[in-house]
């Protein structure tokens, strides 16, 4: 750690993630529990005596981007905020950060951040400050209860962690193995939520749906969040087509605040690099368990996520990806050029893909994304739905909301407010957004 100019106690904080959900959901925590702890929230890094960086380590570039920030860390006078590195880059570098990028003066993993405070009083005393122990006691219980919300939809983690090993992937490493949150707790926080002014809840996991409390599975769960007085709308992710059970499926009919909406990565179209990924299904039994759901919830909207240029794709491999985009058409969907992460199998595999065809490749896979996108908004034109109005459009009086599909839709609703539901005609449609219009309600 840097010991050079111990830093003075912070008073003021500004908490940065990147990366998944799960990261947002853990730099909210650690944002509460500052609060807790007497300090403010600074808008700007450079405004904040303490700066929390909740890093992502699953590409490349996710981590670059995380030094090339700890190198602005630097105000004009030469003075600097204190630098904690958090996430799944100091879960996996761990004391290497503080070698690489010196003026780092705390590193903390995704499981220990509870134990930020303290930390913060090691790094103010010129101790070294790391802790990236992985305890089997859940950090949660430590963490301060949650509060009053500033928007109407919240993140809850539920489920952490991964045990499905897939060639390419860092997350069992930085994230550890699969554990559960009791069910009691689970829906205490989201009991907290709703009395914090939450309407729609996101339940998170690396997989969600891998949730289980001894007779209690994901969907039972979600039954019994469902019948909380104050939660309206349920959505899930990420989930994984082996934890796709057929009580997560009925729910899908049955569980009317459950968003008709499925993010389910698939990663490629091709059996042999499914294979060498070690995922553990086929493009046919993924194919199957769409052809399920959409057979008791037809109007389901799909996401995927998608690697090309894992090691050894062909452009045959490839030509399965772009067929199976095809015959999914997909609502949404993520795409990535394969990254090599250091201790993975994958990164050790011969017949590594060159960069430029794994551009060329992305750009032709994101442009049969775009398609499906386009179309799957346009189909909305002319239909009337209910949105959950979530934050301020960029124009006066306008506001953006979400359909159950997940598609953003900016309406000028006069006399609304968010966090109110409301009905919209939608009169128009973009690869991004919807526009839309406040049904009048005829006067009783
Ligand atoms: N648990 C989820 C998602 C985890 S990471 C799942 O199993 O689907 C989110 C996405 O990042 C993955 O779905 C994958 O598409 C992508 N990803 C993971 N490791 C990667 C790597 N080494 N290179 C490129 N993309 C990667
Ligand atoms: Fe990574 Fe695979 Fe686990 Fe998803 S299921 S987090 S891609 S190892
Ligand atoms: Fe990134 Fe860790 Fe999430 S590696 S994607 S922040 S689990």
């Amino acid at each position: 750690m840097n010991q050079s100019r111990p830093p003075k106690t912070p008073t003021t904080f500004h908490v940065k993630s990147f990366g998944c959900q799960m990261n947002v959901y853990d730099g909210e925590r650690m944002a509460e529990m500052l609060g807790a702890q007497g300090m403010t929230a600074a808008a700007e890094g450079l405004d904040a005596d303490i700066v929390v960086l909740n890093t992502c380590h699953i590409r490349e570039k996710a981590v670059d981007k995380v030094y090339s920030d700890i190198g602005r860390l630097r105000r004009e006078d030469g003075s600097r905020p204190m630098i904690a590195v958090a996430g799944c880059v100091a879960q996996a570098e761990g004391a290497e950060i503080a070698r690489r990028a010196p003026t780092v003066d705390i590193v903390v993993g995704p499981q220990a951040y509870h134990r930020l405070p303290d930390l913060i009083g090691k790094a103010v005393r010129g101790e070294a400050a790391l802790d990236t122990d992985m305890p089997a006691a859940s950090k949660f219980g430590a963490l301060p209860g949650r509060g009053k919300q500033s928007r109407p939809t919240a993140f809850l983690t539920i489920q952490e962690g991964c045990d499905k090993f897939c060639t390419y992937c860092v997350v069992p490493y930085t994230r550890g193995a699969e554990i559960s949150r009791p069910f009691a707790a689970i829906v205490d926080e989201a009991k907290a939520l709703v009395d914090g002014g939450v309407r729609e809840i996101t339940l998170l996991g690396q997989n969600v749906n891998a949730w289980s409390e001894e007779a209690v599975g994901f969907d039972g769960l979600i039954r019994a969040l469902a019948d909380l007085p104050g939660i309206d709308r349920i959505r899930y992710t990420t989930s994984h087509p082996n934890d796709m059970t057929d009580g997560l499926i009925a729910a899908h009919a049955e569980v009317d605040k459950l968003m008709p909406f499925l993010h389910l990565p698939v990663q490629s179209g091709s059996n042999p690099i499914l294979k060498a990924m070690n995922r553990s299904h086929t493009t046919e039994s993924y194919l199957a368990i769409l052809d399920k759901v959409r057979a008791v919830r037809p109007d389901i909207a799909l996401s995927g996520d998608f690697i090309v240029g894992f090691p050894g794709e062909t452009d045959a491999d490839f030509e399965a990806t772009l067929a199976l985009v095809e015959q999914v058409g997909y609502a949404q969907c993520y795409s990535f050029k394969y990254s090599p992460r250091p201790g993975t199998p994958a990164a050790d595999m011969d017949r590594q893909i060159a960069p430029e065809v794994m551009d060329e490749r992305l750009a032709r896979l994101q442009a049969a994304i775009n398609r499906h996108q386009v179309a799957f908004n346009q189909a909305m034109v002319g239909q009337s739905t209910s949105i959950l109005l979530e934050r301020p459009g960029r124009h006066p009086g306008q506001i953006v909301g979400k359909t159950p599909w997940m598609q953003s839709v900016h309406v000028l609703a006069e006399g609304a407010a968010i966090g109110d539901m409301i009905d919209v005609d939608i009169v128009s449609a973009g690869p991004n957004s919807l526009a839309g219009q406040l049904v009048r309600r005829k006067a009783a």
